[in-house]
């Protein structure tokens, strides 16, 4: 295929297929590589695209978060993502996502209170968790509540209803903390704790995880900005799979409480927000710098499927930008909890300098992506490796929602139907049983 720009203010790419020439459009957005447009590809030529696992496709137009993952570039609505962790806060972050905008302080006010004052759940949904093993994967209990949660909110799920589709979008973002919380005391046998709305978002939350009714407990307001600024940092990631999952799911018309449970599963596994449990565990398998090269020996054995965790990314061909900060934050709460020498911490810069200096590694662009140094601050402030996928999908919900919302609110949107290569059987006829 060869892509001519002509100089006619509509620029198209042109497809020599069976002897016949096609004029495609090409359409450009404000900033990163325009997108040739083949939506009419089949009935042109009879022939589909053919891009499984979508590394060369757009599946959609959007405005949301902008990656360049050759410079390192990760904007939120076109803020840099290290200023936005660095002045920002989660909250308010979800405005943005949500809105397009930074609020007022009025519009903050407003939204803060309006997510704080929905932290709470339906108590018969805390009916749920009994039915868990004690030992249930969270993020199996946050597929199934979240998923439970389109039978309690009836008058949040028309999709139709732009009303409903906010207070539905409130719900999720002020009550995926409050289950993430249960299904964290689910698992460790303690009592629910309640959210409390005179404590900012992160605080309350970590407030429900690590409080019990046997006395006070006071967040530590140094972790509790940590954890803000984790959740900042996983809050969206453009069409990521389980984002592209959500979005997927509701353009079938699901309701978005459905949605977001296929998101949680989607994000479940090791190669994408399940990377951060994965990460951690291989830092323990390891075990000690010793080990490293065995380790790393493994990763480049192609018949080996042992994979460096935490390590690598779709886009990324650079150094993750979120992985900077999270370096920053994992040493800034190590400091504060007086942890100097974590084993696991010392593996992991080893790893890390290891890694990049390596030509193997150097040259397929392997660089620590988010969920290399998240495992280590996360078992530092307290939570078990079962628990960092669920606060990935505490954050990622902001995501999510923000994402779902400009779907349906997209003129151009349709169900979302893939279709494929086929090369299996021809049309043959039965064979009854006894001829077999
Ligand atoms: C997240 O998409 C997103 O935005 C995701 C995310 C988000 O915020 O939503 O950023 C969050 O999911 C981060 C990624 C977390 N996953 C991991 O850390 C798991 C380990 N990483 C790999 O599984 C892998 O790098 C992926 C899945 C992340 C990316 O896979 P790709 O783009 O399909 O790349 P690939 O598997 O084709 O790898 C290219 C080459 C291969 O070698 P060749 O076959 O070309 O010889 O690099 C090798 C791979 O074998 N490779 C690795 C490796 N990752 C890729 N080799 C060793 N260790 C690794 N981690």
């Amino acid at each position: 295929m060869s892509i001519e720009r002509d100089n006619r203010p509509k620029r198209t790419a042109t497809l020599t297929t069976n002897d016949q020439t096609h004029a495609l459009p090409v359409m450009s957005g404000s900033v990163g590589p325009s997108v040739i447009d083949i939506s009419n590809l089949y009935g042109e030529t009879h022939q589909f695209t053919y891009d499984p696992g979508f590394t060369s496709t757009a599946s959609c137009e959007s405005k949301i978060t902008y990656i360049d993952g050759e410079a390192g570039i990760l904007l939120y609505r076109g803020y840099p993502i290290d200023e936005l962790a660095e002045h920002s806060n989660f909250i308010e972050t979800a405005y943005l996502l949500i809105t397009g905008e930074l609020p007022t302080q009025t519009e903050y006010d407003e939204f803060n209170h309006a997510i704080m004052d929905h932290s709470m759940m339906h108590e018969q949904l805390l009916e749920f968790f009994s039915g868990f093993r004690r030992d249930a994967h969270p993020m199996a209990i946050m597929c199934g509540v979240v998923g439970a949660l389109s039978a309690f909110y009836h008058d949040s799920t028309d999709i139709n209803d732009a009303h409903q589709r906010f207070v539905a979008s409130r719900r999720l973002i002020a009550k995926m903390p409050t289950i993430a919380a249960m299904a964290y005391k689910y698992s460790v046998g303690q009592p629910f704790v309640y959210p409390r709305n005179d404590l900012d978002y992160s605080t309350d939350f970590l407030h429900m995880c690590f409080a019990v009714p046997t006395q006070e407990y006071k967040v530590d307001p140094i972790i509790a900005r940590a954890m803000d600024r984790i959740f900042i940092l996983h809050a969206d990631h453009e069409q990521n799979a389980s984002t592209s999952t959500v979005r997927l799911a509701g353009s079938s018309g699901a309701n978005p409480f459905a949605c977001v449970a296929a998101g949680i599963a989607c994000l479940w596994g090791p190669a994408h927000g399940g990377a951060n449990e994965a990460a951690l565990n291989m830092l323990r398998e390891i075990g000690s710098i010793e080990r490293i090269p065995e380790f790393i020996a493994r990763a480049k054995d192609h018949d080996d499927p042992f994979r460096l965790m935490g390590f690598g990314h779709r886009v990324y061909k650079n150094y993750d930008p979120r992985a900077r900060v999270m370096q920053q934050t994992c040493h800034e709460v190590l400091n504060e909890l007086g942890i100097e020498d974590d084993p696991m911490l010392d593996v992991a810069m080893e790893l890390e300098r290891i890694a990049l200096s390596d030509d193997y590694f150097i040259e397929k662009k392997l660089y620590p992506n988010i969920d290399f140094y998240s495992g280590i601050t996360l078992k530092a402030i307290g939570f078990p490796t079962t628990m960092f996928t669920a606060l990935f999908a505490l954050a990622r919900t902001v995501g999510w929602v923000a994402q779902w919302n400009e779907m349906i609110e997209d003129p151009s949107q349709r169900i979302g139907r893939p279709r494929q290569l086929y090369s299996g059987y021809t049309e043959r006829d039965y064979v009854s049983l006894k001829s077999r």
